[in-house]
């Protein structure tokens, strides 16, 4: 098994440039099976759910090229609207592909995608909408548990979300690409990563407008042709690594970062007590003492992510003083408390399980810990970073999910960071 060996108390210091968004790069590398032919994507982050998405594609047919961080794909011969179910069980973001394929072929099948360790994850949403589309489903299997979608003419439609969801809103506008009439999305997810998803399908030749607002309306064309299209920087990433530098009491200048969609991010580190500059996608953090509490709710874009929970809880492990976080997206995504506590943190669940109780402790020590999903991982490399002694973090294929290379970053950063293979 793979891992990570930290020995903490280093200050990070330096420069670093922030990798391609993976959030963004998982429904468009879905949504090149829609052009028929060329896609020539920059930028493209060399993850594990990024290789994944990829071998998918080449399953449906499609010929994929890698050169650095540019993934061509080529979807011209793709034929195959079948998606295999272990593709699906290794993955929740393959569900993805069901709006692209449907989309192409009018028809696909698709495993149910289960829950993963973070939460339920249900697709009702997603299901609910592309039905109003003029899209007959059927659930096959032992277990009902093969979703058949198909169509002879996909049909726009209003579609309302009770709730703001990023998949489901990225899967009714691949939906909606190639059909027929208009597809006006009510309460639609104003994440950065949709509004993404929207610019490539319109570089591509897709009619959309209202990307990045609660409205989104579709107009369905006939079709779409070859494309290039560069990923904006990962804000996930570069918050993770602000976070790294607000735990660690450190300097840290980052090059290629996406500045305008961190406002949130950058808005809390300011009041746990880090000095930010930002210039264009040049963002300086620094924090010269120990972090300030700070109560905080998880909600969708613009507020603070909850894709950056468990980074600022393991700040907030080292506050001077007590901070609530209510994480409203997930159900399981305080699965760090048991390893926050084995480094000496005081944290607590209430019942609701929603809500965590931190009371900042002085200093944490290293221990033997264990990822238990990918923001949780990359936090506990955080925790083990601000710790005093050694740590060594297991079960890291989490990590490798979004991050790079989190140990040649960091080590770049000064850190005393090594990744063990294997
Ligand atoms: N939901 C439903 N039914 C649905 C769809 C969603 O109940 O049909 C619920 C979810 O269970 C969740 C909430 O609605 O409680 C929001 O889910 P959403 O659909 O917005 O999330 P997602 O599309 O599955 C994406 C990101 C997540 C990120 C969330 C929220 C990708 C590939 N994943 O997930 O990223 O946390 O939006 O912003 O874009 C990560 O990068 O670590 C990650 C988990």
């Amino acid at each position: 098994m793979s891992r990570i060996e930290i020995i903490g108390g280093e200050q990070l210091k330096g420069e670093l440039k922030i990798q391609g968004s993976k959030n963004a790069a998982l429904p468009i590398i879905a949504a090149t099976i829609l052009n028929k032919g060329i896609t020539i994507l920059k930028n493209c982050p060399k993850i594990l759910d990024v290789y994944h998405m990829v071998n998918i594609l080449e399953e449906l047919g499609c010929i994929i090229t890698w050169e650095q961080n540019t993934l061509m794909v080529n979807s011209k011969k793709t034929s195959i609207s079948c998606l295999p179910e272990d593709s699906v069980s290794k993955m929740r973001s393959s569900v993805l592909f069901l709006g692209a394929i449907l989309g192409r072929f009018h028809e696909v099948t698709i495993a149910y995608p289960g829950g993963c360790s973070i939460g339920k994850r249900p697709i009702n949403y997603h299901l609910d909408a592309i039905k109003r589309m003029n899209v007959e489903q059927e659930f096959l299997g032992e277990n009902e548990d093969i979703i058949h979608c198909y169509t002879d003419k996909i049909t726009g439609n209003d579609i309302f979300f009770e709730r703001s969801t990023v998949g489901a809103t990225q899967n009714v506008i691949l939906t909606a690409v190639l059909s027929e009439g208009i597809t006006k999305i009510y309460n639609a997810a104003k994440e950065p990563e949709v509004e993404e998803l929207c610019k490539y399908l319109i570089r591509a030749g897709a009619k959309i407008y209202g990307e990045g607002t609660s409205y989104i309306e579709v107009e369905g064309v006939k079709e779409l042709h070859d494309v290039e299209f560069t990923l904006s920087p990962d804000r996930i990433v570069a918050g993770t690594y602000m976070a790294a530098v607000a735990a660690t009491q450190g300097d840290v200048v980052f090059h290629h970062a996406p500045s305008q969609h961190l406002e949130a991010t950058i808005d809390v580190l300011r009041k746990v007590g880090c000095f930010i500059e930002v210039k264009g996608d040049v963002i300086k953090v620094g924090n010269h003492a120990r972090p300030k509490p700070i109560n905080i709710i998880t909600e969708p874009y613009p507020a603070f992510p909850t894709d950056m929970q468990s980074q600022l809880m393991s700040i907030l492990c080292l506050a001077e003083g007590k901070s609530i976080i209510v994480e409203n997206i997930f159900e399981s995504r305080f699965q760090n408390i048991g390893e926050l506590t084995n480094m000496g943190a005081q944290v607590h669940i209430d019942e609701s399980g929603k809500i965590a109780q931190i009371t900042g402790v002085n200093s944490m020590h290293g221990a033997q810990l264990y990822a238990h999903d990918l923001r949780g991982g990359a936090a506990l490399v955080i925790s083990a970073l601000a710790a005093e002694g050694s740590s060594v973090i297991q079960c890291t294929d989490y990590i490798e999910r979004g991050y790079e290379d989190i140990s040649r970053d960091l080590r770049l950063l000064g850190a005393k960071i090594k990744y063990h293979c294997g």
